[in-house]
């Protein structure tokens, strides 16, 4: 089992952000959790990196790879986090690639190429040409576009080929052909064998491959199915507060306003 939340609360400041979520991840099984702004998402995930611990109760049990104390220093081979935190936690001046092999260590900024192996810059090198930004690796941060960032960003989480990759709206910032690399990337990571946990309040975001739906709603499980169960007119209205109409074109999700 690679996640289980079971009966998890998390408080933000005095608001009890999640209240009671119990679920599980298995390796293979690629899951999102949709819900609108406020639902509790990031907080989720916040969880997972321990930058936020849940309400202590007997019943309540936190595990990621079936253990229920971890640093995201001892995950940082067999976990990839992208996230905006960990985009804008990122020192401007660090160079392109140096985001990249900053994954190695799961550091955030200075990185001394001088200490890293011959194959470690190399496969920086490799994971840029896939991503289309080698001509971005020796840029300062700061001088990059949300979107390139984002790409850097992805390409760091990428670098130990993680078992498991969490995403927290992976395709912000970026632009169209951006959007349908990163699915062609995603469907990649997931056929070689890695897990994705999605986070989400985009339904565009949804890899075909994945079919696990978790609907987050105020901080509580409001629906949990297959996409064709879930990512119904009538649940994404309730769940998003005004009347959608859902469709799916290619394995696709959309909603438009019925208004
Ligand atoms: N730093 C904070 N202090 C106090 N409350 C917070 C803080 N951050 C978030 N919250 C509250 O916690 C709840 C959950 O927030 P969270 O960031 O997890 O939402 P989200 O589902 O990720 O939303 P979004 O789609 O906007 O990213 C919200 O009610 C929010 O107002
Ligand atoms: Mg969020």
């Amino acid at each position: 089992m690679l996640l289980q939340f079971q009966n998890i609360s998390a408080y933000r400041g005095l608001n009890l952000a999640l209240d009671s979520i119990s679920f599980e991840v298995d390796a293979g099984q690629n899951t999102v959790v949709l819900g609108p702004n406020g639902a509790g998402k990031s907080t989720l995930l916040k969880l997972m990196a321990r930058e936020l611990y849940p309400v202590v109760a007997d019943e309540s049990d936190l595990r990621i790879f079936g253990e229920d104390r971890w640093s995201i220093w001892d995950l940082r081979k067999r976990l990839g986090f992208v996230s905006p935190d960990v985009q804008f936690q990122y020192n401007g001046h660090v160079l392109g690639l140096d985001v990249i092999l900053s994954g190695f260590d799961s550091t955030i900024g200075h990185v001394d190429r001088s200490k890293l192996e011959p194959d470690q810059i190399q496969r920086g090198h490799q994971i840029a040409d896939e991503l289309g930004i080698t001509d971005l690796i020796e840029k300062p941060y700061r001088k990059m576009s949300s979107g390139q960032q984002r790409r850097f960003i992805l390409g760091r989480a990428l670098v130990h080929q993680p078992e498991l990759l969490i995403f927290d709206e992976p395709t912000t910032g970026l632009d169209l052909r951006g959007v349908y690399e990163f699915h062609k990337r995603a469907s990649r990571l997931i056929a070689s064998g890695a897990t994705v946990l999605l986070v989400t309040h985009h339904l565009h975001e949804i890899s075909p491959e994945i079919d696990r739906v978790i609907l987050l709603k105020e901080g509580r499980i409001f629906r949990e199915g297959t996409k064709v169960e879930t990512l119904t007119d009538a649940n994404l209205s309730e769940l998003f507060g005004f009347p959608l109409s859902v469709s799916c074109d290619q394995g696709f999700y959309h909603a438009v306003s019925k208004a």
